[in-house]
């Protein structure tokens, strides 16, 4: 039975850097100080960690009792509370699919930025470098005009990085390169904040960063942007963590773990705050304008902006772009491979086959779409346009669907809450339910409404309307179908599993007493 020979972490350890792994990611470092310092500065960090406790951590909780209490991947899982559920579950390996095809290619940039920071090759106008030179990038979106091999080499090895990771297997690929990637990127992380925070200027950063605006907490959009990072931040509902939790033995400290890579994924974040502002106040500086006029977020400051600071150094460019370029890279790699994972054991689990056969045929299908699309003159375009719209309607559209079927429809939360409490140090009490049952499908809809709002006023980046029905809504809404379609194909399997394995009863097998509340 499936059950069985599914694989295991080899300890609670592991587990945790590889759930750390995958949070901490180019949202922490590219996405969060911005946003922060866009939405009241220091004031920001109130509704942040309110977002952290009523929706982040909870869900992570979710995510971790659902994988650990039925042991299967997503749509498994699902299928397992509900049947028509599973669609969801295919709908969220099509997201991971199309986030893994172009995150990949993010990190094979930031791969090339390392080698170029040492000469500093963007010379003068790192902006021109970036967009016309190394990517080749076309006006507006189109036919696909070109290829792009200074991106595709390098694309080519973070895919054979992933695939033979996934290979190796959950205990000897994940876990351990989670485990060598993780500390190193720590360190080098902690370097670059170091030298940041020696840059004439870098308190004009953080000043600029930390003063707090009040008034903001009064602005209902900056509660939506805290509420969005914590759900892009932790990959919370992307599956990566019910996914990755499937993984773990009986007897695991489920709330204890979360709340753990909970607040270590805030701390990288906040790490990260305090040194890009510090790098952005000594731009500031150093050009005589104000911070507000330096300051952005994403592929801008990555690839244009940090560049900039890079050449502006009056000595260790070299080394602190080495440093950003490398924290960037890895940071994303051990995203990657947790997004692979999704759809790896989701199919592994439906057909049955071996790791390396469904590594070799679904990772290779997934990097070859990668390596095809993206290493164009139009991949920009097309990144830019997945990234937002499977962002809004994929990933957080999704976890609403879930909460709202698992949480409101089924009733299914004290029974999951029993589960968590029976194994876990730090017992779920009312808030968990009123945080997930409540507060968090009450965001979430507000965060729907008010991004379709600015959608239907106003085409996302200028692009036009077919443009964006195609790879905008198209992408979208096709996840939504191939979700299900895919569940409604007869799976002969799942039923025989499902209708075999009883999780309390593996509980008890593992002595554990299902019904028990670890209060310690
Ligand atoms: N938490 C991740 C980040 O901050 O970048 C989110 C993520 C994105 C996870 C893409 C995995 C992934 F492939």
């Amino acid at each position: 039975m499936v059950q069985q020979t599914r694989e295991q972490w080899g300890t609670r350890a592991g587990f945790l850097m590889a759930a750390i792994g995958s949070a901490v990611g180019l949202g922490n470092i590219w996405r969060f100080p911005y946003i922060a310092y866009d939405n009241g500065g220091g004031a920001f960090l109130v509704p942040y960690l309110i977002a952290l406790l009523t929706a982040g951590i909870p869900l992570l909780i979710l995510e971790y009792t659902l994988g650990h209490r039925y042991r299967s991947s997503a749509p498994l899982t699902y299928r397992r509370i509900w049947r028509p559920a599973e669609a969801i579950g295919w709908w969220q390996v099509a997201i991971c699919f199309v986030i893994a095809i172009y995150y990949a290619v993010i990190v094979a940039w930031s791969l090339r930025f390392m080698g170029f920071s040492i000469g500093q090759q963007w010379g003068e106008d790192p902006d021109a470098f970036f967009f016309e030179d190394f990517l080749q990038a076309s006006e507006g979106p189109g036919m696909v005009s070109g290829y792009v091999s200074a991106v595709a080499w390098p694309l080519i090895g973070v895919w054979v990085v992933v695939l033979v990771v996934l290979a190796l297997g959950v205990r000897n690929g994940i876990e351990k390169a989670n485990k060598i990637f993780i500390p190193i990127l720590v360190v080098l992380f902690l370097a670059l904040v170091v030298q940041a925070l020696t840059l004439d200027g870098a308190t004009t950063g953080l000043n600029a960063l930390f003063t707090p605006d009040w008034s903001a907490m009064l602005d209902g959009g900056v509660w939506i942007a805290a509420y969005g990072q914590i759900f892009f931040s932790l990959s919370i509902g992307f599956a990566i963590m019910l996914t990755y939790a499937s993984y773990l033995k009986r007897k695991t400290d489920l709330t204890g773990t979360a709340i753990t890579a909970g607040l270590a994924n805030s701390s990288f974040e906040l790490l990260a705050g305090i040194g890009v502002f510090a790098a952005l106040g000594f731009m500031a500086t150093a050009a005589d304008t104000a911070v507000d006029k330096v300051a952005t977020s994403g592929i801008g400051l990555a690839f244009v902006a940090f560049p900039q600071i890079i050449s502006t150094l009056p000595l260790g460019g070299a080394l602190f772009g080495v440093l950003f370029f490398a924290s960037l890279a890895i940071a994303g790699i051990t995203s990657l491979i947790s997004i692979v994972q999704v759809i790896v054991s989701a199919v592994q689990d439906r057909t049955g086959l071996g790791r390396v056969q469904t590594v070799s045929l679904v990772g290779g299908a997934t990097a070859l779409a990668s390596i095809l699309l993206f290493p164009t003159p139009e991949g920009l375009h097309f990144l830019d346009v997945f990234d937002h719209f499977i962002n809004q309607y994929g990933i957080a559209l999704a976890a609403l669907v879930l909460i709202i079927v698992v949480g409101w429809g089924l009733r299914k939360l004290p029974m999951l809450e029993r589960h968590a409490d029976a194994i876990s140090t730090v017992s779920l009490k009312l808030w968990w339910r009123i945080a997930l049952g409540i507060i968090t499908p009450i965001l979430l809809g507000f965060m729907m409404w008010d991004s379709l709002r600015a959608e239907l006023t106003e085409n996302y980046e200028g692009y036009s309307t077919g443009f964006l029905l195609l790879a905008g809504w198209g992408v979208a809404i096709g996840a939504i179908v191939f979700g299900i379609i895919v569940s409604l194909f007869p799976w002969k399997k799942a039923d025989q599993i499902a209708h075999t394995v009883d999780p309390d009863q593996e509980m008890k097998t593992a002595g554990i007493d299902p019904d028990k509340k670890e209060d310690r």
